[in-house]
C-alpha cells in the first residue's frame, strides 16, 4: 500500500508544486484546498484525490482528513500551507476583523490540521509534518501585523509539536519561504531586490525543500525552520 500525504493550499502555488513533488515519489496525494477546481485540476494531474476544505473551519479540517485516510487507508506525511495574507496596514490602523481572520486561516488552520492529523500519523507509526511558515514568521515586516503574527504563531506550533511527537516518530518541521512566484504576492516584486540571489523563488524550488523535510533523507531534523528566500534572512541590512 502507497504512502499518503495531505497537502492543504494544494490548489496553487507552493502547495500545488508541494502535492506534486510529493506525487513523484508513487505516494498517494490528497490536494485539499478551499477551490474545488484549482484542487481537482492537481489532482488529476497525479491521480490524487481532491477535497474541498476551508481550514479555518476545524470540524471541516476533521471531516476532510478522515476522508483522506479513508481513501488512502492511512496518512502518513502532511503539509500544512494553506495561507493568506491579510491588508497591509500600520499596527496602530490594522482592522480588527482582518487581524482575527488571518489568525484563523493562518494559525486556526495549521492547528487544526495537525492535531486531525497526527493521530492518523502515529496510528501508521510515525511519519512527518512540514508547515509553511515564512519569512515573515522569524522578522517583521511593516504594515504587515496580522501576517507576521500569524507566521511567527506557525513556528511556535511546529516547534511546539516537534518536541511533544519526537520520541513517537513524528517529526515536525517548517519552512521559511522568502517571495514567491504565486498569485499571493501579486504587486510584491518590489520586495525582490532584498533577496540576495537577486530575484524571487519559483514554487518548485520550496518543494524540493518541503520534499526533503517530509522524507527520511531528514530524520534527524525536527522543530526546524528552514529558510528557503535566496538569503534573504542572511543578509545585514544596508551591507548587503
Ligand atoms: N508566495 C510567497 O511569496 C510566500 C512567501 C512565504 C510564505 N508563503 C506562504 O506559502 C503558503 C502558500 O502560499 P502561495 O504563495 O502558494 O499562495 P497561493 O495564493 O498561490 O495559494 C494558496 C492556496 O491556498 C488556498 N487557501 C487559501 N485559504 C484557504 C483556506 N482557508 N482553506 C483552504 N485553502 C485555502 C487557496 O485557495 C490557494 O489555492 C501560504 O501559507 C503563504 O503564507 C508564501
Amino acid at each position: 500500500m502507497s504512502r499518503v500525504a495531505f497537502v492543504t493550499g494544494g490548489g496553487r502555488g507552493i502547495g500545488a508544486a508541494t502535492a506534486r513533488r510529493i506525487a513523484r515519489e508513487g505516494i498517494a496525494v490528497v490536494v485539499a484546498d478551499r477551490d474545488l477546481d484549482a484542487a481537482r485540476v492537481v489532482a488529476a494531474d497525479i491521480g490524487g484525490l481532491a477535497v474541498r476544505v476551508d481550514v479555518s473551519d476545524s470540524a471541516a479540517v476533521d471531516a476532510a482528513v478522515a476522508r483522506a485516510v479513508e481513501w488512502g487507508g492511512g496518512l502518513h506525511l502532511a503539509c500544512n500551507n494553506a495561507g493568506v495574507t491579510g491588508t497591509r496596514a500600520e499596527l496602530a490602523d490594522y482592522p480588527d476583523d482582518v487581524f482575527w481572520r488571518v489568525q484563523r486561516v493562518n494559525v486556526g488552520g495549521v492547528l487544526a490540521c495537525m492535531r486531525a492529523q497526527l493521530p492518523h500519523l502515529l496510528a501508521a507509526g510515525g511519519g512527518a509534518i512540514v508547515n509553511t511558515a515564512s519569512g515573515a514568521g522569524l522578522g517583521g515586516v511593516a504594515r504587515s501585523a496580522a501576517y507576521v503574527a500569524s507566521k511567527h504563531a506557525i513556528v511556535g506550533l511546529t516547534k511546539t509539536a516537534a518536541v511533544e511527537y519526537a520520541t513517537r516518530g513524528v517529526r515536525v518541521n517548517a519552512v521559511a519561504p522568502g517571495l514567491v512566484r504565486t498569485g499571493l504576492v501579486q504587486g510584491l516584486d518590489d520586495f525582490t531586490a532584498a533577496h540576495p540571489i537577486g530575484r524571487a523563488a519559483e514554487p518548485e524550488e520550496v518543494a524540493e525543500a518541503v520534499w526533503w523535510l517530509l522524507d527520511d533523507r531528514s530524520s534527524f531534523v525536527t522543530g526546524a525552520v528552514l529558510p528557503v528566500d535566496g538569503g534573504l534572512l542572511a543578509a545585514v541590512p544596508g551591507l548587503s
